[in-house]
């Protein structure tokens, strides 16, 4: 009998590719990521589940799977999926939350740190036969500002509270209990304000979903509140910031240093021309890999086809819809 025949992006093939050529209930291609080529090849192979990364697809990807086949991503977050395109062709969209979080948090602290000891500019620095020592900056008692309380957010608190002694405060919409939040994750202190949190903070962090309402969360009048020696880490979504008023905040001083794992534009490129992150000395950027280790990417793929196979059962494929 015919295997199902899955499609997988290529980037998210390699990241996940000994999962998935070892995978001998299903055939799993890898295919290209631009939009209508990839739409061409589900169609060709008739291929009843695809497996995407963050890009946005908006067009004829819909259309090429039958209905009730899968819309898998390869990670969390459906920001690059239209719903109302996948609700049309009746299909099913599905990611994989419990699995990466541990990931981005530990590339949360990684990178803090990094600004923290100017681990780049000394690196950079020793390559060029310089010996300029610097002083850097401890975690332990410093404000780490969490925004976003979900999965990664709490982990990020508890790894800085509990790891390194900082005194981690977070911010949502919607707050767990306080007793939830010191006990398990550390977090002496919530607010559904950004303002009350940000306004003291040494770090802040951002761990909120890309949507409409948090687009450029991160916009100037949230930006300049910030204290001038603090640093700010995004391993989140690159829409949440605002990469003009980041640019001109950090090239004035009014704030000490940003890492980025992730961007307005992927790959990156500035949102303006004289905005260039990457010219200024005191940001330090990696291209999304926070959630790119071999052990989450492995999960990653396991949970990918495990949802595309009860996908395919009888009682899911009797559901109306599943988003
Ligand atoms: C990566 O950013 C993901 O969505 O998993």
């Amino acid at each position: 009998m015919k295997k199902p025949v899955v499609v997988v992006t290529e980037l998210e093939y390699r990241k996940g590719e000994t999962v998935f050529a070892s995978a001998s209930d299903l055939e799993i291609l890898p295919g290209p990521s631009a939009e209508a080529p990839l739409a061409g090849l589900i169609r060709e192979k008739k291929a009843f589940a695809v497996v995407l990364g963050v890009e946005k697809y908006g067009g004829p990807l819909y259309a090429s799977l039958p209905a009730h086949g899968v819309i898998a991503r390869f990670g969390v977050g459906y920001d690059g999926i239209d719903p109302v395109r996948a609700k049309e062709h009746a299909l099913f969209v599905i990611n994989t939350p419990g699995v990466l979080e541990g990931a981005v948090a530990e590339q949360t602290l990684f990178l803090a740190g990094v600004l923290l000891r100017n681990i780049a500019v000394l690196d950079k620095n020793m390559r060029a036969g310089t010996w300029t020592p610097q002083l850097g900056t401890e975690l332990k008692g410093k404000i780490w500002a969490v925004i976003g309380l979900g999965a990664i957010g709490k982990q990020v608190g508890k790894i800085a509270s509990f790891g390194f002694g900082a005194r981690v405060f977070g911010c949502d919409t919607q707050l767990p209990a306080p007793k939830e939040l010191e006990k398990m994750c550390g977090i002496e202190k919530a607010s559904k304000d950004y303002f009350e949190i940000a306004s003291s903070a040494d770090i802040l962090s951002l761990h909120i979903p890309a949507n409409k309402e948090t687009h450029h969360y991160l916009n100037f009048d949230r930006l300049r509140v910030l204290k001038p020696s603090a640093i700010l880490i995004n391993t989140a979504r690159g829409s949440l910031v605002d990469e003009a008023a980041l640019y001109d905040v950090l090239a004035k001083g009014k704030l000490t240093g940003a890492a980025l794992d992730v961007y307005q534009n992927e790959p990156y490129r500035p949102v303006h021309p004289n905005k260039d992150l990457r010219t200024l000395p005191n940001v330090v950027l990696t291209p999304h890999t926070s959630s790119s280790t071999r052990e989450a990417c492995e999960r990653v793929a396991e949970r990918v086809l495990q949802n595309i196979r009860y996908a395919r059962t009888k009682e899911v494929q009797k559901m109306d819809l599943v988003f």
